[in-house]
């Protein structure tokens, strides 16, 4: 079966794994990516997914989305975390393609309506794209395949300790996400924090594929500075990758079903949590990971590129 998906990303170095684990896999076709804001601009998310799709040597579609949240203020791109490029240290990359003039909501109920029943959405960074799509064209929601996020945690947050960084970066976005009748799968930290790598696995990229693994690896190094110093250890949570590998391996994944709400101001701005409204659907939420199943499929996978 293959598996035709559209990635809206704030690349990011777990988007970038994230995205070149979708670009080797045999049974997905990356139809589209989407820039959003989050943990860079949407204009250097944009650019890092052409970035990513030529370093792949595939030719995708690429929209750029918003670059402020759908209602509040924006809190900052998390160039800490990222670099202030999106690929930790490195300089911004040269591309030889161009964004589409089709901003990403539109991009997105275009190709939901031209392929019914067929698209896969894949938001892996804060949900204003996937909102704005639904607020330009709700019929979209009847007619997607499957939604598969990463973000949220029920029972932990990232950003504080009660918000994960993509909801917590525009929830009315992801709130109204939720409220959508259309099947989601939110990948939370509930099981993307259970599946880590080290340095050592991703010098075995870079020495297996050097232009794949390669690239990975020397971004990665930034973001196993952040984890040293935010967690006392260099490693990372594999994210990204998670809400990808949930499409190809659910086997990997026991999965929960909840309605879900999104807490929008407060001190728990951001958090999702499992909500009583009877007129909100169940939503799949995976709550149990074969972590070691999930990262052995993203080396593994990796390792068949260059
Ligand atoms: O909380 C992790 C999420 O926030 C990941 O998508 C990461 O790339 C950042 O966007
Ligand atoms: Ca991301």
């Amino acid at each position: 079966m293959t598996h035709k998906i559209i990635i809206d990303t704030d690349p990011g170095i777990d988007d970038a794994m994230a995205i070149f684990y979708a670009a080797l896999h045999p049974e997905i076709d990356i139809v589209g990516m989407t820039g959003v804001f989050g943990n860079v601009t949407a204009d250097i998310a944009t650019r890092n997914a052409i970035v990513l799709a030529e370093r792949c040597k595939q030719t995708i579609p690429v929209a750029k989305g918003a670059n402020t949240p759908l209602v509040m203020a924006p809190n900052g791109v998390s160039d800490y975390v990222h670099g202030v490029e999106g690929f930790g240290t490195m300089a911004a990359q040269p591309i030889t393609g161009k964004p589409l003039d089709e901003p990403a909501h539109e991009f997105i109920c275009r190709m939901i309506n031209e392929n019914p029943g067929e698209i896969t959405l894949c938001p892996i960074g804060p949900l204003t794209n996937i909102a704005r799509a639904l607020q330009h064209d709700p019929s979209i929601a009847a007619k997607t395949k499957a939604v598969f996020i990463m973000g949220g945690g029920l029972d932990l947050g990232n950003v504080t300790d009660f918000a994960e960084a993509n909801i917590w970066n525009d929830p009315h976005a992801a709130d109204i996400v939720f409220a959508a009748n259309w099947p989601i799968t939110m990948v939370g930290l509930d099981v993307t924090t259970q599946v880590q790598c080290t340095p050592a696995d991703f010098e075995r990229l870079a020495k297996s594929t050097p232009v794949l693994g390669g690239f990975l690896n020397e971004a990665v190094q930034f973001y196993f500075d952040f984890y040293a110093s935010h967690y006392g250890e260099r490693g990372c949570h594999m994210h990204d990758p998670s809400a990808i590998i949930a499409i190809t391996d659910p086997q990997y994944f026991t999965i929960e079903t909840h309605a879900l709400e999104v807490i929008v101001d407060g001190a728990r701005i951001g958090q999702t949590t499992r909500s009583a409204d009877p007129s909100r659907p169940k939503h799949k939420v995976p709550m149990g990971v074969d972590a070691e199943g999930v990262k052995q499929r993203f080396l593994s996978m990796i390792e068949t590129g260059f």
